[in-house]
């Protein structure tokens, strides 16, 4: 099945190409069998990544999706914002599943902690925004990064210096209790709370913080197999998204790079991840969302709910304008088709080519929200099938309507499809090409 591993150079990265939720976590998974290190760089358990395999299903959050290989490493970067008490949840639901992670997992010190004072922030602030609710996730992942761009962020590495913790943290809290106290009329958060938790939290940590960029920078240098694996999705990015309705983070390859300091020439494959359709959950413009009737349809046959928050997806066609210019901003190598199988039975299916917008065509996805919001999907209709790819792990399994489908996309994104999911466990998945080409 995986003769194509042998092509494979050292580092590829698998990135989410639409709003999130493309299915990275099963395919990560898949795909993970051969890599010596899976590495997560940005974003945190505002995450959910859904991994179906013969130890089961699980929801990760933190944890990258490569860990139900034996042997595999797991690591976290610099780029990660993590909730400890989430991490601890994971580990401890994990190590019940019979997963161990000790000598396994490692999270860098230099990755910011996500406080319960950013948790309850994040949730005061969409509150305020009443209308304007970006429509988080509530996990604290905005605050957290704020702080880290405001250098006053606390980062696990500090759990291990107490005295200059508290002090930190004491000068901190004054500063944003001020703010839930007198803007949002909240109840201030307790500073002896707070610093008896990091006290836990450094017991139970210390033996999986480590130097991260260390161990991946070694393993690259050592020609190991490297699997970079994304969180959220290029149309969240903070810079490079639907600003602001967008994550606080760098989903994008570039923040690959920062968020585990490794060079730009180190990355040899850039996989973007795009589900045959398109999701979106929270907030901001989505030009070719289906409102009731087949949305409706798609949502409950897929099941598409947040996999983090439980919260219904938006769902719409495929958005061609909107990937090819996710394949810009990551320059993917080749994409990775997810979720094919929820078409099946359609009589037929719309793909986006272009936008209209005020009467003149648009092929060029706007950078501004407000426009993109005015913006209206032309679609060119395909012809649906009848025969299920359902479970499919041949191409010549897929009947000709599906693989014009395939065949459009390819076309209008302008990159193969080289890799196609066709359902949510590990085995459902189509090696159609090996996935390097050099
Ligand atoms: P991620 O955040 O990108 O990892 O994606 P999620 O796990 O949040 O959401 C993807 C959902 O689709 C999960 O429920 C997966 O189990 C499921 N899934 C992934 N690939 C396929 C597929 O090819 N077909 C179907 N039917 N479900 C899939
Ligand atoms: P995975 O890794 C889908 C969305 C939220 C909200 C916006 C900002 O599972 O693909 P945040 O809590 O990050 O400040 O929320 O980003 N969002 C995601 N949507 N999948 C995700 O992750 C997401 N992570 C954040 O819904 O619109
Ligand atoms: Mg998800």
């Amino acid at each position: 099945m995986i003769d194509f591993w042998r092509f494979i150079l050292s580092v590829f990265a698998v990135l989410g190409g639409q709003w999130g939720d493309e299915g990275k976590g099963k395919v990560v998974d898949f795909l993970s069998e051969k890599a010596d290190i899976v590495a997560r760089f940005s974003g945190g358990n505002n995450a959910g990544h859904t991994v179906i395999n013969d130890k089961g299903e699980f929801k990760l959050h933190l944890v990258p999706s490569g860990i139900f290989w034996p042997n595999i490493k797991v690591v976290i970067g610099n780029g990660t914002v993590v909730d400890p008490d989430g991490l601890l949840q994971e580990i401890d639901a994990l190590t019940e599943a019979g997963i161990d992670l000790r000598g396994r997992l490692v999270v860098s010190d230099r990755a910011h902690i996500v406080m319960p004072y950013h948790r309850a922030l994040d949730v005061l602030s969409e509150k305020a925004k009443g209308d304007n609710a970006i429509g988080t996730t509530g996990k604290g992942i905005g605050p957290a990064y704020t702080d880290k761009v405001a250098r006053i962020g606390i980062r696990l590495g500090d759990l291990f210096q107490k005295e200059l913790l508290a002090s930190r943290l004491k000068e901190v809290l004054k500063y944003h209790n001020a703010i839930i106290e007198n803007v949002y009329g909240s109840e201030p958060v307790s500073f002896e709370d707070i610093l008896e938790k990091c006290k836990l939290w450094a017991d139970r940590l210390t033996e999986y913080i480590g130097s991260v960029e260390h161990i991946v920078f070694d393993a690259i240098t050592e020609n190991k197999n490297v699997l970079i694996e994304g969180a959220q999705g290029a149309l969240l990015d903070l810079d490079h998204g639907t600003y602001p309705y967008v994550t606080s983070s760098h989903p994008t390859i570039g923040g690959a790079c920062t968020g585990l300091g490794i060079l730009h020439d180190q990355i040899d494959v850039v996989l973007g991840v795009f589900k045959a359709y398109s999701t979106r959950v929270g907030s901001g413009p989505f030009v070719t969302e289906l409102h009731g009737g087949v949305g409706d349809e798609i949502r409950n046959l897929a099941n598409e709910f947040g996999t983090t928050t439980g919260r219904p997806r938006r769902v719409g066609w495929f958005d061609s304008v909107a990937a090819r210019y996710s394949a810009r901003v990551n320059g993917y190598t080749s994409l990775l088709l997810t979720r094919l199988d929820v078409l099946d039975g359609f009589d037929s299916i719309k793909v986006c080519t272009y936008y209209e917008l005020d009467g003149k065509k648009v092929t060029d996805f706007p950078g501004n929200a407000s426009l993109l919001e005015r913006c209206k999907p032309v679609y060119e209709d395909v012809p649906g099938w009848d025969l299920p790819t359902a479970g499919a792990t041949n191409i010549s399994q897929l009947p000709k309507e599906a693989l014009r489908y395939i065949k459009m996309i390819e076309e209008l994104v302008g990159k193969p499809i080289d890799i196609i999911s066709t359902g949510p466990h590990r085995t459902e998945t189509i090696v159609v090409r090996d996935i390097v080409r050099f």
